[in-house]
């Protein structure tokens, strides 16, 4: 039989998996705080928009950049929301948040490379930089450091090969929000070593009570490259709708890449993206409102069945802290809560060694599960 590549052969599964298989083997109803899928559906007049396009025949190739109305719209949402000055040509229309970072990887990245990722982080960026051969390695983020990167730990795990750094804030899993004099200094940091600031910001809509900073805001040299999403910001995780800006003196490589890899995004969800930019934001903020709420319910609880956790200020996680009642494995605990109480969350090892001891709830959850959920991880013993 013909070879796979090293790379495809080894990826592992992502460590939800076991949860997840466990929940549906069961064939029982079970409370799901486990992914990251908002509860709600778009807006209507961004479904709307995409019916139009159909029916106007938007069917058929576009360039592979994107459609102009959608990067210029884009450029008007980065200056405005994020403080980032970008041309629309800087601008590249990618598959989801996901394919943005696939895309900004496979510029910057090759065989035998090295890119430092966050643990815990989220899962796919070890498996997508495993697929180009190349090494992820882990920077810690502790609870005695705030969750906050450190420079001088990453100046520890620097080598010769390393490329990039990835930054991801608001977290996935963690729900925290790096501080802006933080995000300034690592892109510091990445000017002065030479390498790549790759941060995903495909939370950077849901934020409480504090700022996303964005680090290309404060790009002199151009090293950073930002991956966005509408996945989450309008619940439009199935459309696959992302981006990534990057400096103007890449921006034509970044665009000529998307030939290879799709061609070019689905243009009926363009036009949806379009629609979702220009038209009114009223949903967005009644989504977060709602994250926002849910959050608070969770807080309420957790604290109440006496269950530490990390307060989040972004994303629509809750980072709780089972170390005193796992007795070992979390990965286990988790299949255990499972089985025994019909309550499905992530287990923290699947976003890195550094998540032993930690589980994530997604507050995409409904409030009432949540409280339920909650209730019964309490009972746990
Ligand atoms: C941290 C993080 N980055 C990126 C993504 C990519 O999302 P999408 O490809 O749907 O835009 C996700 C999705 O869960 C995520 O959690």
């Amino acid at each position: 039989m013909p070879l796979v590549t090293p790379g495809a052969d080894q990826m592992p599964r992502s460590g939800i998996r076991r949860v997840m298989d466990a929940a549906w083997a069961s064939g029982r109803p079970f409370i799901g705080m486990h992914v990251g899928e908002p509860s709600f559906t778009p807006p209507d007049h961004v479904i709307r928009a995409a019916e139009e396009a159909y029916e106007r025949g938007d069917t058929h190739y576009v360039a592979n950049a994107g459609v102009p109305a959608l990067r210029e719209a884009l450029a008007v949402k980065l200056r405005e929301s994020n403080g980032i000055e970008a041309d629309p040509a800087q601008v590249i229309v990618s598959a989801g948040g996901a394919q943005a970072l696939h895309l900004a990887l496979s510029m910057t990245v090759a065989a035998g490379d090295e890119v430092l990722i966050p643990d815990p982080g989220w899962p796919n960026y070890a498996m997508a930089v495993g697929l180009l051969q190349a090494t992820p390695v882990r920077y810690r983020l502790t609870p005695e450091q705030g969750f906050v990167p450190r420079v001088d730990e990453l100046l520890a795990l620097m080598t010769p090969r390393t490329r990039v750094i990835i930054l991801n804030s608001p977290s996935n899993p963690l729900g925290t929000v790096v501080p802006g004099d933080v995000i300034e200094e690592l892109v510091r940091f990445a000017e002065r070593n030479d390498i790549w600031l790759l941060s995903d910001e495909c939370y950077d809509a849901l934020t409480y009570g504090v700022e996303h900073v964005s680090p290309a805001r404060f790009d002199r040299s151009g090293v950073v490259l930002s991956a966005f999403s509408f996945s989450k910001t309008y619940a439009m995780t199935g459309v696959r709708v992302g981006y990534l800006v990057t400096p103007p003196e890449v921006a034509a490589t970044a665009a000529k890449l998307q030939e290879p890899m799709i061609a070019c995004v689905n243009a009926p969800a363009q036009a949806a993206a379009v629609a979702a930019l220009t038209g009114p934001q009223d949903q967005v903020e009644f989504m977060r409102s709602s994250y926002a709420e849910r959050r608070e319910l969770a807080m309420a609880k957790l604290t109440e069945v006496g269950i530490p956790f990390v307060e989040p200020r972004g994303a629509f996680y809750i980072w709780v802290d089972v170390s005193a009642r796992t007795g070992g494995s979390v990965e286990d605990w988790a299949v255990r809560l499972l089985e025994r109480h019909q309550v499905a969350v992530a287990p923290g090892t699947a976003f890195g060694a550094g998540g032993e001891g930690w589980a994530r709830l997604s507050l995409a959850a409904d409030g009432d599960d949540i409280v339920r959920g909650i209730e019964r991880i309490g009972e746990m013993e």
